[in-house]
């Protein structure tokens, strides 16, 4: 699948205020600073569609982005910035998680998890709380290009993937689909761009 066009639609703080045309969509959610924002870059090949920055907390609302005129993804802001206000963090769960249950055009959470480090307990917090809604979703794990560091606990992306499947299998009756990516050397986007054509046509 080759992507022809990209466009930004809007920015929302409720779902009753997201694009009302019906089309399939997919939302990329994870911690601050996991690359939410450089993947959708990746996989529409615009440098700056998605605003990204090096200080978590960039994206702070519902963000549409329609894709080839048929279906969208959609960026969300990022949970445990710790700087963040206790009040717009409080915020942020409503208004996601009410995005999450009430979406009816949603097709897949797109849980975006850092492979370059070892599993976060709010990232398993996280997991756990879309398993037992049974929201749908796929696992996508970002930073892989990234070399292991002694300070990030030594292990390579793909012990980091491992070990976060492990942890969450209690969560799932099945286990969700996962794929491997970078927004550095596009790594995984071919794979994500096919998941989500299979998964548009169901
Ligand atoms: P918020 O909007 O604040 O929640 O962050 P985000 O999840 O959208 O992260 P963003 O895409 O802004 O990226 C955060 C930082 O990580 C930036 O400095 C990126 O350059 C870097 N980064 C993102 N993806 C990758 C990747 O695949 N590999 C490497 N090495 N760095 C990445
Ligand atoms: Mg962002």
């Amino acid at each position: 699948a080759q992507i022809v066009q990209a466009e930004f639609i809007k920015s929302s703080v409720r779902t009753e205020d997201c694009p009302s045309d019906g089309l399939p969509e997919f939302a990329l959610v994870g911690r601050s600073n996991v690359g939410k924002s450089s993947l959708l870059n990746s996989i529409v090949r615009r440098k700056k569609l998605a605003l990204t920055s090096k200080k978590p907390g960039k994206t702070q609302c519902i963000n549409h982005f329609k894709v080839n005129d048929s279906w969208y993804l959609v960026d969300l802001p990022g949970y445990g910035y710790a700087s963040a206000p206790q009040e717009l963090r409080t915020d942020w769960n409503k208004f996601t998680k009410d995005y999450f249950l009430n979406r009816s055009t949603l097709v897949s959470v797109f849980l975006l998890i850092d492979a370059s480090i070892p599993a976060k307990k709010i990232d398993l917090e996280y997991a756990s709380w879309l398993g037992q809604n049974q929201v749908p979703m796929t696992l996508i794990f970002t930073k892989c290009d990234k070399r292991k560091k002694k300070k990030n606990g030594g292990k390579r992306p793909e012990e980091n993937v491992n070990e976060f499947q492990e942890l969450i299998q209690d969560f799932f009756e099945t286990a969700p689909p996962w794929i491997m990516t970078s927004g550095v050397t596009n790594q995984g986007r071919d794979e994500m761009l096919l998941h989500m054509a299979q998964l548009r046509n169901y």
